[in-house]
């Protein structure tokens, strides 16, 4: 077995990039045989023969499913700890400098693992790595949608007392078809109430109305945003306010939400003026990083390396930090 990622860009000035991330789920950088080794640990049975049979799917509830066998594997303190820190090595590998990263804790608290276990082992193995790699990550704890308001508000509830200068925001994720994303706004505005920013995974698998849902209720970012281009009326919007997008398209070709890069909606939303970020998701799932999402994307749409860069200069712009620490970004990370 192998854990080696398929980069189609070993060489790639695309690697060499300094790049910042904005859409990354800690869970979804698992390396395979992490999670081999630690399901043989924990005496945890994964139900394939090698764990690269879980990262097949043919649409979001199943990729989510996998999500959940993979997460499985994770279980005490030293494990988030090595989830953490294995992500940042790999990022560092990516050319990656500054990531704000998503925990899925309605995951991990399913199972009966405990909040802090996830937290503490997670923050430990960020520090460990940013010490040794380079790479600095901030945090956003997602809500699961289909679980509804009440468990997002309890999420909310502990996320209050969390280390603010690691823990940036609060989002959303998992499956979209069939939950109603109004009930969020009252999330929406206690997160805000408690100084967080806040960001939702909408418009994926489902319609462009749950971006305008999201926008409504005042989200700080929207996470894909792949439908918006079918309600133009909310791209002016998107577009005035520069309300950024976190796109994945090697994700979204994955898990069949669009056909091929090419036919992705990511160049014609950059055109339309949106304020749109390039990022990987979930890389271990899809065998691959940021540096081969920006190689993609360039040779998909004949984007040339300065219009790559200024893609780049988008996530340092939608990056939660405040302008002096934007402006040191961008000093630190200018070609
Ligand atoms: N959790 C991890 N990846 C996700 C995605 N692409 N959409 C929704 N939830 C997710
Ligand atoms: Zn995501």
């Amino acid at each position: 077995m192998t854990d080696a990622p398929l980069h189609a860009a070993p060489d790639s000035p695309y690697r060499r990039l300094p790049k910042v991330e904005l859409h990354c789920h800690v869970e979804g950088t698992a390396r395979p045989s992490t999670v081999a080794e630690l399901a043989a640990k924990h005496g945890i049975p994964l139900g394939v023969e090698t764990p690269e049979d879980l990262y097949s799917y043919a649409n979001l509830p199943d990729f989510l499913a996998a999500f959940g066998t993979v997460c499985s594997a994770f279980v005490d303190l030293d494990d988030f700890h090595r989830m953490a820190y294995e992500a940042t090595e790999d990022a560092a590998l990516a050319g990656i400098r500054y990531r704000e990263m998503f925990i899925s804790p309605g995951f991990h608290l399913d199972r009966g693992v405990r909040f802090d276990t996830v937290w503490d082992g997670i923050v430990a193995g960020l520090r460990e790595a940013e010490e040794d790699h380079g790479v600095r990550t901030r945090l956003i704890l997602d809500v699961d949608k289909p679980k509804g308001l009440g468990p997002a508000l309890a999420i909310l509830e502990v996320a209050r007392n969390l280390d603010r200068d690691l823990l940036l925001g609060i989002g959303g994720d998992s499956n979209e078809i069939g939950v109603d994303h109004e009930q969020f706004a009252p999330l929406v505005r206690e997160a805000h109430n408690l100084g967080f920013k806040t960001c939702f995974h909408c418009g994926e698998e489902g319609p462009a109305e749950n971006i305008a849902t999201m926008v409504a209720a005042g989200v700080d970012r929207i996470d894909h945003g792949t439908r918006l281009l079918d309600l133009p009326e909310l791209v002016a919007r998107v577009v005035d306010e520069q309300i950024p997008l976190t796109s994945c398209p090697t994700s979204n070709v994955e898990l069949e939400v669009a056909p091929t890069l090419e036919a992705h909606p990511f160049a014609a939303q950059l055109e339309a003026g949106a304020l749109v970020t390039l990022n990987s998701d979930d890389p271990a799932f899809f065998r691959f990083d940021l540096a081969d999402e920006f190689e993609r994307v360039a040779t998909a749409n004949g984007f040339d390396f300065e219009t790559m860069v200024a893609i780049r200069d988008n996530a340092i712009e939608a990056a939660w930090l405040d302008e002096t620490d934007k402006a040191a970004l961008r000093a630190e990370l200018s070609v």
